[in-house]
């Protein structure tokens, strides 16, 4: 164990900066979050190359919503042409797309597509591509939490026997492994609610270029970075070594 594999299997992405990106060169918020989309296409082809098992990436968190309106409706209706436009694309490339997060403040509209989408890439398995939207770390616990709570009492099971495995099996992410590698663009430094229970061990990897402007070459970089990285998992040097 703890011997770092030079590729990560699992790449989470918090894809920040559209924002400053768009008011850098004076133009509304939602063209930086139109930009933001094609870089999203770009990452994803270059984790494709790569053969990147899984990629998460975190499009709208939960405290999202609490942005301006207008804000808020762009990046719906991008998210709906992004797939319409997309969906057919990542199915012939063999990519399996899934949502993690809540539903139900979507548009039915929206909720439709997201349903075919992951219908129809269901048997997909080239790559996994996991779209955080509604999304936040804290309510994937709660929920879990809920569920097993559930479980517990449908099944009369003793709380003492409960582990860390049974918690894990009810996260949104679950079947996944832990990310190995989480990057955040954008020059902010923190977690922001993203997968707040797997990423107890992931590497972490932050860059001050502007999501729009993040690309293949830029993953480079962070795959580079990833490379070099003694994941040590509490250990010591010796045991890692041998
Ligand atoms: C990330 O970019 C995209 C979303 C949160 C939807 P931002 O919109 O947060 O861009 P900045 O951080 O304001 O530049
Ligand atoms: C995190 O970015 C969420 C997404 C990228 C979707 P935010 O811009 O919302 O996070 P803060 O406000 O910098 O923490
Ligand atoms: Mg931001």
């Amino acid at each position: 164990m703890a011997t770092v594999q030079t590729l990560p299997t699992h790449v989470a992405v918090v894809m920040d900066g559209n924002g400053r990106w768009a008011s850098k060169r004076l133009l509304p918020r939602s063209i930086g979050h139109r930009q933001g989309a094609k870089a999203c296409r770009e990452v994803v082809e270059a984790c494709l190359k790569q053969n990147i098992k899984y990629l998460t990436l975190f499009a709208f968190s939960s405290e999202n919503w609490q942005r301006p309106r207008e804000e808020v409706q762009a990046i719906m209706e991008l998210f709906l042409s992004s797939l319409k436009n997309d969906a057919e694309t990542l199915h012939e490339q063999g990519i399996q797309v899934r949502f993690i997060g809540g539903r139900t403040q979507f548009s039915a509209q929206l909720r439709e597509l997201i349903d075919q989408t992951e219908a129809l890439t269901k048997a997909n398995d080239k790559m996994l591509l996991s779209i955080a939207v509604d999304y936040s770390g804290r309510w994937d616990v709660m929920q879990a939490s809920k569920q097993l709570c559930k479980q517990v009492q449908l099944q009369g099971l003793n709380s003492d026997e409960l582990d860390e495995n049974a918690f894990e099996k009810h996260l949104s992410t679950y079947p996944l492994p832990d990310p190995d590698l989480f990057i955040r663009t954008g020059g902010e430094q923190r977690i922001s609610n993203f997968l707040i229970w797997q990423l107890a061990y992931t590497e972490l990897y932050f860059s001050d270029t502007l999501w729009p402007d993040f690309d293949a070459k830029e993953l480079e970089l962070a795959f580079a970075s990833y490379a070099k990285r003694r994941r040590s998992y509490g250990l010591v040097l010796e045991q890692i070594e041998s």
